[in-house]
């Protein structure tokens, strides 16, 4: 579901590449792409306009058509027999839907009644990283300023960010459509609408996906969401306190054998995450670790991670794994 868009085209080239054994495969969208076709495994299929009759004989669901397809579409998808993992906000907070990072809570998938729920972006990358000392050290507040790519808004944004970056340069004038401001050579810090406590939306997600996942209603965070000029990849500065002493070294050992991270750590020689390191990778980079001399036990770290991929179609597809194998 959502096949055409910036997540879905990323699902079609991660099944591909990890060779996820399909049968048959259903292209679907929005009556606009009826018709189209794309190439899957070497053959070209029609997409499909998706109905409530789109999920005959369907075992798995992989769903990025956004969170009000997903609400109506899905509840079909499960009395139909498929288990959907879910890309959209639509159900990740409700109980009983699972909220999954496989590295991190993969245990609950098989808590799931029909729909598994695929974390916001800026959410999973964080807590790939965070997880590791969490278990290690207990964190007790984590404070993220992200810069997110334009790409984590979908395909549209990307096409923007590129055409007012010519007009820029060509100075021309720029008259945002997609974003609320111009995004070339510029940063906006709202994403997602505002709420009544004066944070954005995907703020708010942070808190609360972050306390799902890692199964701690405890923790504390503090979220400023921020959109950059960048086209894949969503970078991260994070803060974290944590309840027992632990050092960057420590930091960096217990990052360096985690599963889904990559440590690139070495001031001297310029080496930590960049955008452009993460594009088109599966592991979540993990860079620029040292202690945080303010507070008493506090580490600072910066995460990057291509948001299409870990972000979004490799984390469900990770978990879709789980679900045939387990
Ligand atoms: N981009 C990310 O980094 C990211 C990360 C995590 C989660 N997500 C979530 O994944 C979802 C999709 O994101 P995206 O970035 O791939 O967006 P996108 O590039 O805008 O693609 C949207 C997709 O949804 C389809 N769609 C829209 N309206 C539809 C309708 N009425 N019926 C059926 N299909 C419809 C579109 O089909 P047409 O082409 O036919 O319009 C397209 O395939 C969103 O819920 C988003 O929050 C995105």
């Amino acid at each position: 579901m959502g096949v055409t868009g910036a997540v879905g085209n990323c699902f079609l080239k991660i099944l591909e590449e990890r060779e996820f054994p399909v049968n048959n495969i259903k292209l679907l969208a929005s009556e606009r792409s009826k018709g189209k076709k794309l190439k899957f495994n070497g053959k070209l299929y029609p997409v499909e306009a998706l109905t409530h009759d789109s999920f005959k004989g369907v075992d798995i669901v992989l769903s990025s058509a956004g969170a009000s397809r997903s609400l109506e579409f899905l509840p079909s998808a499960v009395k139909a027999g498929a288990v959907c993992v879910d890309n959209s906000s639509a159900f990740r907070m409700e109980k009983g839907v699972p909220l999954v990072v496989p590295e991190v809570n993969g245990h609950r998938i098989k808590e799931h009644k029909g729909i598994i729920a695929n974390p916001n972006c800026s959410t999973i990358q964080m807590v790939v990283a965070l997880w590791p000392i969490h278990k290690a050290a207990r964190i007790k507040r984590i404070v993220v300023s992200t810069y997110q790519s334009v790409s984590g808004a979908g395909q549209k944004k990307v096409i923007e960010l590129w055409e007012q970056s010519k007009l820029f340069l060509a100075k021309k004038k720029i008259d945002p459509v997609e974003f609320p401001h111009q995004i070339a050579f510029n940063l906006i810090p709202q994403i997602d609408i505002f709420l009544e406590n004066a944070y954005t939306k995907e703020e708010v997600k942070m808190v609360n996906e972050t306390r799902k996942i890692m199964g701690d209603e405890s923790i504390r965070v503090n979220a400023t969401c921020v959109r950059v000029p960048v086209f894949y990849a969503h970078s991260e500065s994070v803060n974290i306190e944590t309840e027992k002493h632990i050092s960057a070294d420590e930091v960096r050992h217990i990052l360096s054998k985690a599963a889904g991270v990559k440590v690139i750590d070495d001031p001297a020689n310029k080496a930590y995450p960049m955008p452009i390191l993460a594009e088109g990778k599966d592991d979540v980079l993990v860079g620029r670790i040292r202690q945080d001399e303010s507070v008493e036990n506090g580490i600072s770290l910066w995460i990057v991670s291509d948001n299409i991929r870990k972000g979004a179609a490799l984390n469900a597809i990770q978990i879709a794994e789980r679900i045939i194998t387990h």
